[in-house]
């Protein structure tokens, strides 16, 4: 009854942002991500009637409030599924700085997704267990089940039963494919991604807009992904995350993720591009900015980074594998 998963978090290159179905978590528009090689979260799940009460430990320490209230919903709901009534004890580790818009939910669902999956034996199928984590409540956990470079696709049912992540090239497609995160803060965002994107459904005036230009956006990456053509995907991607951006500061009340220290990276990135270093920028719903380069300039761009006093850490990181189980428990 005792499982662990491990799984990475992924950064999308074409954003999610806006729910359908709020109950189902199913998105507005499809998304493609990388699934990154170094920021993962372990979980270890336990089911058994020795326990309790359900107790949650992420990074060390118990879980209260909101969050235990969050998780619950979705272990109570995979309860609902196998009928298991037992409580259960989650012990969870993250290698890098949680909900600081680095997919630390993406990863946590993910592993928990998989984890409980396993443990409750429910025989799930990849595309299963990837509608599981979507149905968490951290739409973009459904990716990182995955490895290499990620669709989910939006689908059309009312059920949600076609909105699931799929592999569009693996991990070892794209070798020199880098992901510079840039590290300028860990400290957690004040709105959730969930309730962000209720608000700018509601109110951005320019919505309707955006999901005008996704198709469009979906075909380049993808078809950019398979090519291997790193200009179409970095123009493009970089561009699809100043449109959600967009989206965000046009909300009511407004959703600036940013901090000055965000804006300094991404004119530094434009300074590099006119310099000759190709690299793009993506940023999701927090300050830290992520940018794609190749192998050939990952050195230079991560010297001309370090210039910035407000980079406190800059990880490089390449396509990863998705989300798999380990047999060394975290207790
Ligand atoms: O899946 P959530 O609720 O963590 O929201 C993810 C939203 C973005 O990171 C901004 C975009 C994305 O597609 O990952």
């Amino acid at each position: 009854m005792k499982v662990t998963a491990v799984a990475p978090s992924n950064i999308a290159l074409i954003k999610y942002w806006g729910r359908r179905d709020d109950k189902l978590v199913l998105p507005y528009n499809g998304s493609i991500s990388v699934t990154l090689d170094k920021l993962l979260t372990k979980t270890t799940v336990e089911f058994s009637r020795d326990y309790k009460k359900d107790e949650i430990v992420i990074n060390g320490e118990r879980v209260t409030g909101e969050k235990l209230k969050r998780a619950l919903n979705f272990i109570n709901f995979i309860r609902r599924i196998s009928g298991e009534e037992s409580p259960v004890r989650v012990v969870s580790e993250n290698n890098f700085p949680t909900a600081a818009g680095l997919a630390s939910s993406a990863s946590g669902f993910s592993a928990l997704a998989l984890a409980c999956s396993n443990a409750l034996d429910l025989n799930l199928s990849d595309r299963e267990v990837s509608i599981l984590a979507r149905m968490s409540g951290s739409g973009s956990a459904a990716r990182s089940l995955f490895g290499g470079f990620v669709e989910w696709h939006r689908g059309k049912r009312s059920d949600g039963s076609d909105s699931y992540a799929e592999q569009i090239a693996n991990e070892t497609h794209w070798k020199d494919f880098r992901i510079l995160v840039s590290i300028l803060t860990t400290l957690e965002k004040k709105i959730s991604s969930a309730d962000g994107m209720r608000y700018t459904v509601k109110t951005s005036p320019f919505y309707t807009g955006w999901l005008k230009t996704i198709k469009n956006d979906l075909r380049i990456v993808k078809s950019s992904i398979r090519k291997r053509d790193f200009t179409n995907l970095g123009k493009t991607s970089e561009h699809n995350c100043l449109k959600m951006h967009a989206l965000m500061i046009s909300t009511v009340p407004s959703l600036i993720y940013w901090m000055p220290s965000t804006l300094e990276v991404m004119h530094k990135v434009m300074e590099l591009r006119r310099d000759g270093l190709e690299c793009y920028f993506t940023i999701d719903a927090g300050p830290n900015v992520k940018v794609l380069c190749l192998k050939e300039d990952v050195k230079k761009i991560k010297k001309r980074l370090k210039e910035l006093k407000s980079i406190k850490e800059l990880v490089e990181a390449r396509p990863g594998r998705g989300a798999y189980l380990s047999k060394k428990h975290l207790f």
